[in-house]
């Protein structure tokens, strides 16, 4: 028996009708990876309003992990939304968000004293971690990397590095952002991780200075300019310098956190203690919620009243943390993602093996991407990326691209997504290799 269901052509007719009514109703630069709208989704798949069932490796961009409708995480809201849906913390403040705190105090690395703050959206907390960074310093200067994705907002705009779709036309950006060299062992040739960040710490300190630097923000392991995962040392040979240059070492963990690396968060991976880390998208099971992190001396820099906004930590998405964190530890989900990580590359490096458009496998945990190359080059192919992405999604299977070339296949999974799922959905993008001509 198939996890997948397919009734009609994808799209089928319900969704075509549908995506009429978005186009004459729903502003044109919101785009979609595949028109099928949806009506219900689990674990590892996502059923269509044609009552097609598609296998889902990319759990609604990494925040799905514990999967999308997931017992505890729908009792715990219920039980919330008949109490109160919304008082705002700021006015009457209540529980669930203080507990929320207390446990990301408790699961981020370090065991340094820490504090919390509680926003909506990736880039909102990304906004808020530059705001304590500059409070804590008296510095105004943020560093990022080349390839990096912040978010949608003005500051994180500027923090992003791909222009388009993201930037293109909403220029001007916020100052004071700087980019540096990342450690890309696919396209760096040889250089290891403590040269790679040597070569960003020489732009630093040639292009901005130490001492102009707020802080420096980093995605331990890239998300939307291509899962890179830079070489080992790289990430702590910048730690090491931002703390001995007064700098704020900020972790981007939006995607790479909450158990989909295979550690609760990949900082671990390098055993990098970050000064601030932001969560979010895997942190309430689908909830809009983020967080900022970090040491209680930066944190609380900030003036009272500084931080907050009507809607962070809603007491809705708070309860869905709550039983998301549950449901990791008690379901040992981390361990899950090294299964899932282990299954994922071990298909991938056969189809390699016999396929030498993919250059390079890469990821970790439930976070893996295949970089995809003129055959036997390391030239970007992100027409092909393209070609197997529309094949597996009319074969319905999920699947997302990213890369700064757009040309990598990105795959993230549900952490609770069965074996038997896993592998039907790439014996789907087997076929579509096979069937894309050299
Ligand atoms: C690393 C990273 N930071 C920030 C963001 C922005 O998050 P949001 O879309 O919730 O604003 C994203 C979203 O993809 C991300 O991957």
């Amino acid at each position: 028996m198939t996890a997948r269901r397919l009734l009609t052509e994808l799209p089928g007719p319900r969704s075509n009708e549908i995506a009429q009514r978005k186009s004459g109703a729903v502003a044109d630069g919101v785009g979609t990876t595949m028109p099928v709208y949806a009506v219900r989704a689990n674990g590892g798949t996502v059923e269509d309003v044609d009552g097609n069932v598609l296998i889902d490796l990319g759990s609604g961009i990494a925040v799905t992990t514990v999967g999308s409708s997931t017992p505890r995480v729908i009792d715990a809201v219920r039980r919330q939304v008949e109490e109160f849906t919304h008082t705002c913390f700021m006015v009457t403040p209540y529980e669930p968000y203080v507990e929320v705190a207390e446990r990301l105090n408790q699961l981020t690395p370090g065991d340094h004293d820490k504090r919390t703050v509680l926003f909506n959206s990736g880039a909102e907390a990304v906004e808020n971690a530059v705001k304590i960074a500059r409070a804590h310093t008296g510095r105004q200067a943020v560093v990022v990397f080349d390839h990096a994705y912040h978010g949608r907002t003005n500051l994180t705009m500027a923090m992003t590095a791909k222009s388009m779709p993201y930037k293109h036309g909403f220029g001007p950006f916020a100052p004071e952002v700087y980019r540096a060299p990342l450690s890309y062992p696919f396209r760096d040739s040889g250089l290891d991780g403590p040269g790679a960040a040597r070569r960003a710490i020489d732009v630093i300190e040639k292009q901005v200075g130490a001492d102009n630097l707020a802080a420096l923000v980093i995605e331990p392991i890239q998300g939307e300019g291509g899962f890179i995962v830079p070489a080992r040392g790289f990430l702590a040979g910048l730690a090491d310098w931002c703390r001995r240059e007064g700098v704020v070492f900020v972790a981007d963990e939006v995607q790479s956190g909450f158990a989909r690396t295979g550690k609760m968060f990949a900082s671990e991976h390098d055993g990098v203690v970050p000064d601030l880390i932001v969560s979010a998208k895997g942190i309430a099971g689908g909830l809009p919620l983020s967080a900022v992190t970090g040491r209680t001396e930066m944190m609380n820099a900030v003036h009272a009243g500084g931080l907050g906004g009507t809607y962070g930590g809603n007491p809705l998405a708070c309860a869905a943390a709550l039983a998301v964190i549950d449901t990791i530890l008690e379901d040992d989900l981390i361990d899950r993602a090294v299964q899932v990580e282990h299954l994922i590359k071990g298909r991938l490096e056969k189809l390699r093996a016999r396929d030498d458009r993919i250059g390079d496998v890469r990821g970790r945990g439930a976070m893996v991407a295949a970089e995809l190359v003129l055959a036997g080059t390391t030239e970007p192919d992100p027409g092909l990326a393209k070609q197997i992405a529309t094949y597996a999604h009319q074969q319905g299977v999920i699947v997302l691209t990213c890369g700064t070339y757009g040309n990598v296949l990105r795959f993230l999974p549900p952490l609770v997504i069965s074996d038997a799922e896993l592998h039907e959905a790439f014996d789907v993008l087997d076929e579509a290799f096979a069937g894309v001509a050299r």
